[in-house]
């Protein structure tokens, strides 16, 4: 039989599709008070009919905003899942906002976060930090020239903060899927190729695989954390070289 969750309260941040949906869902059937972070009512509105998670409605880089709609919450659970791929091209081709927007939305916000709702689950002495990095964190791919440093910057970053919160019992887990079927390519692909070129024919992992994954972190005793996780459709690897023939 399984330990009763120390946990009451979860946020979630991007909440309103893929893999921040699910794990809402997920995280309200494991009994949990969820307060779901995002943009669009309507989506917000829908979740919380479905399985009773309270919105939040906020840019995730609105660290105040956010901070302000949960004031008085005692924040047992934080997942940073919020992130964008906001164009797939080589990096001398991608608009300069463009890095400021995945740096600001994958590494800055979630560490602003952290940096606001910590201190309380330093002082309870109760907390678990789950981060959404990636597979374009951990290796090179072409045309991630932003979204892969931001993602390998959030996992150093949760190396450090397990660091820092030795004996607290803060637990800091990262969770680094590779793909999924979700929207994340929806800026990213021209002309809604995405589905097309990504998940036709093939094998996706599913947004509640992640979720599940995600649960079974949080629900083992106390004293374990799942530091890293690595998640792969069985059909995918990374790795190898490549090499052209330069021509003139
Ligand atoms: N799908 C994959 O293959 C894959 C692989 C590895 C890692 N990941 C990571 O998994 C996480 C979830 O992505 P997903 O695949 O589930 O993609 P998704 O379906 O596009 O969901 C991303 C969520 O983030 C929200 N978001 C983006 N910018 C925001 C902002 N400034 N303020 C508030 N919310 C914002 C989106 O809301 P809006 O609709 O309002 O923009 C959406 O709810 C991301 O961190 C992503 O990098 C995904």
């Amino acid at each position: 039989m399984s330990e009763p969750l120390p946990y009451r309260v979860a946020v979630v941040t991007g909440a309103t599709s893929g893999i921040g949906r699910a794990t809402v869902v997920k995280l309200c059937e494991m009994g949990l008070t969820v307060h779901a972070v995002g943009r669009d009512d309507a989506s917000l509105q829908e979740l919380s009919e479905l399985c009773g998670a309270i919105p939040v409605r906020a840019d995730v880089r609105d660290t105040a905003a956010i901070v302000q709609q949960l004031s008085g919450v005692d924040v047992d659970i934080l997942v940073n899942n919020a992130g964008i791929l906001s164009t797939r091209a080589a990096f001398h081709e991608i608009e300069p906002s463009e890095i400021d927007a995945m740096i600001d939305i994958n590494l800055k916000a979630p560490m602003h976060l952290t940096r606001a709702f910590l201190p309380g689950m330093v002082e309870r002495k109760r907390g678990h930090l789950v981060y959404l990095g990636s597979s374009g964190g951990r290796a090179p791919f072409p045309s991630m020239g932003a979204y892969g440093p931001s993602k390998a910057g959030l996992s150093l970053f949760c190396d450090n903060l397990r660091c820092d919160l030795l004996g607290t019992s803060v637990r800091v887990s990262e969770i680094v899927p590779g793909r999924v079927q979700t929207d994340l390519y929806r800026t990213a692909i021209a002309e809604q190729q995405a589905q097309a070129l990504l998940y036709d024919g093939y094998r996706p992992i599913q947004p509640n695989h992640i979720a599940a994954i995600i649960a079974n972190v949080i629900e083992l005793p106390i004293f374990v954390d799942v530091a890293r996780i690595e998640v792969f459709p069985t059909d995918q690897a990374t790795g190898g070289g490549s090499m052209v023939k330069f021509q003139e």
